[in-house]
């Protein structure tokens, strides 16, 4: 097992990361805050495979336990959502001392944690994350959320668990495409700030189809680490956390021009990285043995992503309607080497138009736009 301290002041907590801990390591973490009662939250797919599991956990300690399931899918991560858990603590009898647990994926720990930001202004919670996504990237770092209909993640708020047990025995059930499309958040720490890290992954791709526990271990801990060093230097993302953002302009981009129907979010930063590394190096900033050597890793990772037409004024105007964009430019992330990133500010939806166009002409394996 892996421990980790997150510092952020005030919202000092501790994460763990291993196999067979949850069982022993849940309990310990109970028995320091001191609750009376305790909300588990989670889905209906997670609650199939594992009924009660937390439950069971922690039924040694004598404390009143009660369930809260949620229906499955980023479609409910909404207010609707959001208020059947407000419905369920407050028929529960929750209170201020209620500590809630999210166990599941990124929805129900983005859920679950602004249901507690807001809840009675705020009271403690932890997670339980059983995606490699939520491992490696949405469980760390305090961003909660729900969507609106006009934007997603509009609705939040800054809220730091009190600590996280990655489990990693939950990623046996998940199904492939889930685990591809976090470990591409996991490559993206390696390229932005750890060279050493991505060439252990590229060493151990293997690891996508033995789901190697050891290897895992190491590789989410080096990741979880990286985020959580950004966080505690930036965790209102007034700089430097927008560095996390690699991959993620195009990304959204992809997301957005595709509803959100055809690809996860991790599939479309995967092609938006693979674009981010080959603006880098157009532009001069990387060098050509660094390009090819992350590009090589992408395209055996990243499904080739299809495009309905469009023209600049669309790619303008969506490129633009990312949330964590300036009006008329946007802060790009760019790398110098790997595991060396910058925000390329104020890029202009010209320049990185141009640079798309050469970018799917070049790299048809990533992206395809039909004419
Ligand atoms: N807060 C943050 O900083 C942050 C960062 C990145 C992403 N996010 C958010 O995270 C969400 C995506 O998270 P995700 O990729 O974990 O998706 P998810 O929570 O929807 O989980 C993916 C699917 O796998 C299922 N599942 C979860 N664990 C499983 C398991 N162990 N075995 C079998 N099936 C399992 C889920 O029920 C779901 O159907 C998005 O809403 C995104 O906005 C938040
Ligand atoms: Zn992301």
């Amino acid at each position: 097992m892996k421990t980790l301290e997150v510092q952020i002041p005030g919202y000092e907590y501790i994460i763990h990361i291993g196999t067979q801990i949850l069982d022993e390591q849940l309990p310990l973490a109970i028995q320091r805050f001191g609750t009376e009662l305790i909300v588990v939250v989670t889905n209906t797919t997670i609650h199939a495979l594992y009924p009660f599991h937390i439950e069971k956990c922690l039924e040694s300690t004598g404390l009143q336990l009660e369930t809260c399931i949620l229906p499955d899918g980023e479609q409910y991560k909404n207010l609707e959502t959001l208020n059947q858990i407000y419905d369920f603590l407050l028929q529960k009898g929750a209170n201020r001392k209620t500590l809630i647990i999210a166990f599941g994926g990124g929805v129900i720990g983005d859920m679950t944690g602004f249901a507690a930001a807001t809840f009675m202004r705020g009271i403690p919670y932890l997670q339980v994350p059983t995606t490699l996504l939520a491992d490696v990237d949405s469980s760390i770092g305090g961003k909660t959320a729900v969507n609106h209909l006009l934007g997603k993640n509009t609705i939040g708020a800054f809220k730091q668990p009190v600590y996280v047990c990655m489990e990693l025995n939950f990623l046996k059930t998940l199904a492939k495409r889930e685990l591809v499309a976090g470990f591409f958040e996991l490559v993206k720490h390696g390229i932005i700030y750890d060279a050493k890290l991505f060439k252990f992954l590229k060493e151990h791709q293997e690891v996508l189809e033995t789901l190697d526990f050891a290897i895992l271990e190491e590789a989410i801990h080096a990741s979880c680490r990286i985020k959580a060093n950004v966080v505690e230097q930036d965790e209102k993302e007034q700089g430097l956390r927008a560095t996390l953002n690699f991959g993620h302009t195009l990304g959204h981009f992809i997301e957005t021009h595709t509803n959100y129907t055809s690809y996860l979010h991790g599939e479309a930063v995967g092609a938006g990285m693979a674009f981010a590394t080959f603006a880098s190096y157009e532009l001069g900033f990387l060098s050509e043995t660094a390009y090819q050597d992350i590009i090589s890793f992408l395209e055996t990772l990243v499904p080739a992503i299809q495009l309905a037409p469009l023209d600049y004024s669309l790619f303008k105007e969506l490129i633009l309607h990312d949330k964590k964009a300036n009006q008329q430019s946007v802060h790009f992330i760019l790398i110098k080497d790997i595991g060396q990133c910058f925000i390329h500010k104020n890029t202009s939806p010209e320049l990185i138009w141009e640079l798309f166009q050469k970018f799917i002409e070049k790299h048809p394996w990533a992206c395809q736009m039909a004419t």
